[in-house]
C-alpha cells in the first residue's frame, strides 16, 4: 500500500488558511486534510464548504474532507461541488451509509467512512467494497491535540485483514493523535494514510516533519 499524508489544517493559524495549506503544499503533503464539525454530532464548529471553495482555488494537493456532522447526505453535495476530492462521513451520524457511498459516486468524490473509537470495525465491513477508504479515528472525533488511543489498533488490524481476504486496496486511514511516534503502530497494524494536525502544524520543519511520518 501506499503511504499517504494528509495534513489537518484543523491545527493550523486560520487567519491565514491559504498559506498554511501552502505551506504543507510546499512541503510534500500528499493530501489536505479539512475537518468539517456541525457543533451537533461533534461539540465543536469549524468551516463549511464555501471556505473549501477559497481554499480550492489557490491549493492544488487532492482535499480529504472529514464530515463529522449530522448529516452528511444533505451536505455531500455541497463539498462535492466546492472541490473534495474524497468525503468521509460517520457511520454513527445515522446517515443511510448506502445513499451516501452512491451520492458521491455519482458526484465523482472518493467514497469514505469514518468510525469513532466505540464503533467496532465489523461495521464498516457491508461497504468496504464501494470504499476507497476507512478512517479509524484514534481519538474521540472533535478536538485536535488529542492523545492516541493505542486501543484502536486491533480495529486497523481487523479491517486489513478483512480487505485482505477479499483482495480489496482499501486506504485505511488513521486520525488522531498521530506523530512520528504512534505512526509506526498504526502502519504495523495495516494503516497507510496519515492525518497529523499538531505534529505537522507545530513544528518549526514541516518538510521534516511529514518526511519522518512517512519513513517512521
Ligand atoms: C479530530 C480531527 C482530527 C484532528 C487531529 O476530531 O478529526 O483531524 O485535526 O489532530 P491531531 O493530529 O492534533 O490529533
Ligand atoms: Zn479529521
Amino acid at each position: 500500500m501506499v503511504t499517504k499524508i494528509s495534513p489537518s489544517i484543523l491545527a493550523s493559524d486560520f487567519s491565514a488558511l491559504g498559506e498554511e495549506a501552502l505551506s504543507v503544499q510546499n512541503a510534500g503533503a500528499d493530501m489536505l486534510h479539512i475537518d468539517v464539525m456541525d457543533g451537533h454530532f461533534v461539540p465543536n464548529i469549524t468551516l463549511g464548504a464555501p471556505i473549501v471553495k477559497c481554499l480550492r482555488s489557490r491549493v492544488s494537493l487532492p482535499f480529504d474532507v472529514h464530515l463529522m456532522i449530522s448529516d452528511p447526505l444533505k451536505y455531500i453535495p455541497d463539498f462535492a461541488k466546492a472541490g473534495a476530492d474524497l468525503i468521509s462521513f460517520h457511520l454513527e451520524s445515522g446517515a443511510d451509509a448506502s445513499q451516501c457511498v452512491s451520492l458521491m459516486e455519482n458526484l465523482g468524490v472518493q467514497p469514505a467512512i469514518a468510525l469513532k473509537p466505540s464503533t467496532p470495525g465489523e461495521a464498516v465491513f457491508p461497504y468496504l467494497e464501494s470504499l476507497k477508504m476507512v478512517l479509524v479515528m484514534t481519538v474521540e472525533p472533535g478536538f485536535g491535540g488529542q492523545k492516541f488511543m493505542d486501543s484502536q489498533l486491533n480495529k486497523i488490524r481487523l479491517i486489513r485483514n478483512e480487505c485482505d481476504k477479499r483482495g480489496l486496496k482499501t486506504d485505511i486511514q488513521v486520525d488522531g493523535g498521530i506523530t512520528d511516534e504512534t505512526v509506526q503502530k498504526c502502519a504495523l497494524a495495516g494503516a497507510n494514510v496519515f492525518v497529523a494536525g499538531s505534529f505537522i502544524f507545530g513544528s518549526q520543519n514541516r518538510e521534516k516533519a511529514i518526511k519522518s511520518l512517512r519513513t517512521y
